[in-house]
């Protein structure tokens, strides 16, 4: 099964830093302008959330600063990720972090019981998608919502002036690792996750993404 520190030659650690330093850029206003417009209004006042693949937990401690009155879980595979989770500083009830690998085992809810389900930048690397995605839906209250984001397939031109423009990546460095990841990053269209996502019997309502958005679901690996 190949990790995303595997597919980039990154360490734990660095895949962790590279997570945080990212973040701000990836969960930028036009991402909370959307969740403010399209997901918000969808969730009960005391809302169950997951983040799966939570990385350091920065997007769990932004949900938990938005939604007052939410029980928050978050799920990694990489020690070092649950552990920089467990020291941040919550505004709200602290969520709940747990190693646990998404392709293995069953996610330890009852059926219908979650209201959120957040997956970023993780669904791409994963083998068979299909399964994981039953799982979300299992877990999942009949009015919940799943918040998927991930890469969209783009010409290699644009992928690679990206990683130069906006990683700031030197030439080096900018062909070594953007021609290994290209083929990781621009695995599915926009069709082919809506088509997934349809398969695994979810009716897509958030199509669209987040207003100038353009690349940057998924910054990193
Ligand atoms: C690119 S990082 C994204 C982290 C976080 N979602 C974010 O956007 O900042 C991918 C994360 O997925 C985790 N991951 C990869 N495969 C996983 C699996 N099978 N089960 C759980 N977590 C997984 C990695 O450990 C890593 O923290």
């Amino acid at each position: 099964m190949p990790t995303h520190q595997s597919l980039s030659g990154a360490t734990d650690d660095e895949l962790l830093q590279r997570m945080v330093q990212t973040h701000p850029e990836r969960f930028g206003p036009p991402f909370w302008e959307f969740f403010a417009s399209e997901v918000a209004p969808g969730l009960p006042p005391e809302p169950v959330v997951i983040d799966l693949g939570c990385g350091p937990g920065l997007l769990l401690r932004d949900f938990g600063a938005r939604l007052a009155r939410a029980t928050l879980h978050g799920y990694d595979v990489t020690p070092a990720m649950i552990g920089y989770g467990r020291q941040l500083a919550f505004a709200g009830k602290p969520p709940v972090f747990a190693i646990h690998d998404v392709t293995r085992d069953p996610l330890p809810h009852a059926a219908g019981s979650v209201d959120l389900v957040s997956m970023s930048s993780v669904l791409h690397v994963v083998d068979q998608p299909l399964p994981v995605l039953a799982e979300i839906r299992r877990v999942l209250a009949p009015a919940g919502l799943f918040l998927l984001n991930d890469w969209i397939r783009q010409p290699l031109s644009a992928y690679l002036a990206w990683r130069r423009e906006v990683l700031k990546e030197s030439a080096a460095d900018g062909d070594r690792r953007g021609f290994s990841l290209f083929p990781v990053h621009n695995k599915y269209t926009g069709e082919d996750w809506h088509w997934l996502l349809a398969e695994a019997g979810f009716t897509v309502e958030l199509g669209r993404r987040p207003a100038e958005a353009a690349v940057d679901l998924g910054v990193g690996v």
